[in-house]
């Protein structure tokens, strides 16, 4: 049995068949309506959610199987129940278990107590599928990954993480560039770093923005969902990595990215956000792509 934790579970193998099995699906979806007949996951949700919500559930429908939504309206995971007691429940009823959780110790607690695939749909740490449908993405526009250099602006927060992840696993070249002290994981840059060099790219952390060149310029919000801090507040220590016109035009970026909800005008603008580089709704779609494409290749026929 393979869970979907924190990203580093896959090979490069297996990444590349996850996505090609998601651009087959997208391409011919009927043909995969019956792949998950009779079967059904609980997708909980301790945060909101509009698109990872949307595509779990209508990729549960697409390929014949069922997924109950779990809003956690009893309360907080392992408030009413001990955690490990929920996944036993819930494991004698479902397929799959997909959450979202405020931390990633929820996920293996989960995944420790329960007997079937666990599927990280973000936590603290990580956001696994939201990297997958990004580099998805990524190769619809440029036609490859390998050598491709993507470059994170802003906060180095979960979907910065997944993207160092998936990024080193696939040959990317990902960079990020970020205030002092806001970077990504370190353990999980170090971790991800050694994988980069067995797959011939390279990750970076840097502080200038003037120093940014790639082909895919990608940024995500200044604050994340379960830190209370208001945006404006730190809107003086963020406002030099927003991705605008003038960074698209000085970095060479040939598209960009955000995993949305976008603050417009903070971390990208309107210009940017509705120009003609922007795929961030195409990012969007290839969630329900990657999701199908994951949950088939987790639950066991
Ligand atoms: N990108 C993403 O995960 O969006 P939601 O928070 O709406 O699910
Ligand atoms: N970093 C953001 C991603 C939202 C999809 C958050 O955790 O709120």
């Amino acid at each position: 049995m393979r869970h979907l934790l924190t990203g580093f579970e896959f090979t490069q193998d297996e990444y590349l068949d996850i996505l090609d099995t998601a651009a087959a699906m997208k391409k011919d979806p009927k043909k995969y309506a019956h792949v998950l007949e009779g079967k059904s996951g609980a997708i909980m949700f301790e945060k909101p959610s509009l698109r990872t919500r949307t595509t779990f559930e209508l990729a549960f429908y697409r390929l014949g199987g069922h997924g109950v939504y779990l809003d956690l309206q009893n309360g907080e995971l392992g408030k009413r129940e001990t955690i490990g007691d929920y996944s036993r429940n819930l494991c004698r009823w479902v397929d799959s278990l997909v959450g979202r959780v405020f931390s990633q110790r929820t996920l293996e607690e989960l995944a420790q107590y329960g007997s079937v695939p666990v599927i990280n749909a973000l936590s603290d740490m990580y956001h696994p599928a939201q990297a997958m449908a990004d580099y998805l993405t990524v190769r619809e526009h440029l036609g490859k990954l390998q050598g491709v250099k993507l470059c994170y602006m802003g906060d180095g927060n979960n979907v910065t993480n997944s993207l160092l992840v998936a990024g080193a696993i696939l040959g990317v070249n990902v960079d990020c560039c970020v205030p002092e002290g806001c970077g990504p994981d370190v353990q999980v840059f170090a971790k991800a770093s050694e994988i980069a060099k067995e797959h011939g790219c390279q990750l970076r952390v840097f502080n200038d923005p003037k120093a940014v060149r790639a082909d895919v310029l990608y940024t995500d919000t200044w604050v994340s969902m379960g830190d209370n801090t208001p945006l404006d507040s730190v809107k003086k220590k963020y406002m030099p990595y927003q991705i605008n016109d003038a960074l698209v035009a000085s970095s060479g970026a040939q598209i960009v990215m955000h995993c949305l909800p976008a603050h417009r005008n903070y971390e990208i603008t309107d210009e940017v956000m509705d120009g003609n580089k922007s795929v961030v709704f195409d990012e969007a779609e290839n969630r329900l792509h990657i999701h199908m494409s994951v949950l088939s290749k987790l639950i066991k026929a």
